[in-house]
């Protein structure tokens, strides 16, 4: 198989995870004989140094080009006090607006070998859990109307949580097509007791659902599910939400598993494209000292094989590549504990590719 990769190595350890990525993909390459093509654009801090601004036209259209865009992380200390139109992040958000990702997958997956990250108690943990959040990222209350005024000698501001039949459909189709993939279970999470936007989420998921006869689908309120989500994690399989629930459940479910450097992020569009990354930043605090985890990083490249080019068994290789590593017991310093070998970025990623 060919495929043309944009590369965004981005800010801080960015380029550092990015490069350990590309030897595990270049080990699939090797091993499956597929070829995969890079191009390398700017984005972030990167991109304001170079062009003045986080992101031109021309990379915007090169990635729009390409099979999928896998990307490190942008922003850091050196750009913070610029305008926030200029800032790094800004990037972030007109690639994903750009390419028109709506749906925000971020699997939380405990690693046996890593349940003593885990902040739950035993009992709760039992033999792990493997959950994924697949949350709606082109509308809502980020995108809706918003206006601050003043009124009556005070000022006042609005936001508006709006969704069309069409943008809870498309991201609905997905969560259901990604439960397939898993354990044939949706919950779809909203607040359908007060707002109607929720009723219509309710409505479109169900109908949605009439054409999944193999996969279960359960409604839950958004307040019930941050507790569910610390009390019994191993109930849930996709949780299927709208943007803003699903920035705040995403975190918690991801900080249940403890480990920022293992989780991975895919945004998807209604094409095979996709945009791959962790759900970390860029770290700053550690760049280019050989101390990051890449394995978030490499993770997202896994799921770039899985979701954007069909190729589930190089995936499962790279899976199970780290989850030997991790049971061989090598770990970076985020995730190190007694009795492991503590080992750098490098050598983390040499000792994943040596296993796919
Ligand atoms: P961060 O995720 O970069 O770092 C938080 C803490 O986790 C730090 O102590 C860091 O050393 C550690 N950490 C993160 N990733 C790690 C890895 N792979 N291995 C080992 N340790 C890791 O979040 P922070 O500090 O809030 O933000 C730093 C910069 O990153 C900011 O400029 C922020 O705007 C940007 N950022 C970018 C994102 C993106 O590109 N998608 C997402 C979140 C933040
Ligand atoms: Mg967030």
């Amino acid at each position: 198989m060919e495929k043309n990769i944009v590369l965004i190595k981005g800010d801080g350890i960015g380029p550092e995870i990015v490069d350990e990525a590309l030897k595990v993909l270049d080990k699939v390459c090797e091993k499956y004989g597929h070829t995969f093509r890079y191009t390398r654009i700017l984005m972030g801090g990167e991109s304001i140094d170079e062009y003045g601004v986080p992101l031109t036209d021309e990379a915007l259209d090169t990635a729009k080009a390409a099979d999928a865009v896998l990307l490190g992380s942008v922003g850091g200390p050196k750009w913070d006090d610029l305008p926030g139109h200029l800032r790094p992040e800004k990037g972030l958000l007109a690639i994903r607006k750009g390419l028109g990702l709506f749906a925000n997958v971020r699997p939380a997956y405990l690693y046996p070998e890593l349940k003593a990250a885990c902040p739950l108690r035993d009992e709760i943990i039992g033999d792990g859990f493997d959950m994924v959040v697949m949350r709606e990222l082109t509308g809502g209350l980020y995108f809706g109307a918003r206006e601050t005024v003043e009124q009556d000698g005070q000022m006042v501001a609005k936001d508006t949580l709006t969704y069309s039949e069409e943008e809870i459909r498309r991201i609905a189709v997905k969560g259901f097509d990604i439960a397939r993939k898993r354990r044939n279970k949706v919950i779809s999470v909203d607040k359908a007791n007060v707002l109607d936007s929720s009723r219509l989420w309710r409505k479109v998921v169900h109908e949605v659902a009439a054409s999944y006869p193999d996969v279960e689908c359960v409604d839950m309120l958004v307040d019930n599910c941050a507790m569910q989500l610390v009390k019994d994690p191993k109930q849930f399989d996709v949780i299927l939400t709208e943007n803003m629930f699903g920035d705040i459940l995403s975190d918690e479910a991801s900080m249940v598993t403890g480990s920022i450097g293992m989780l991975s992020s895919a945004s998807l569009n209604e094409t095979k494209f996709g945009l791959y990354e962790p759900s970390h930043g860029s770290a700053p605090d550690i760049a280019g000292m050989d101390l990051a985890n890449p394995i978030a990083t490499i993770l997202s490249a896994a799921m770039m094989l899985r979701y954007s080019f069909d190729l589930d068994q190089e995936a499962d290789a790279i899976e199970n590549a780290v989850k030997q590593v991790l049971a061989d017991g090598y770990r970076t310093g985020d995730i190190m504990s007694d009795g492991c070998k503590q080992v750098g970025c490098k050598e983390m990623g040499d000792l994943i590719a040596e296993r796919v």
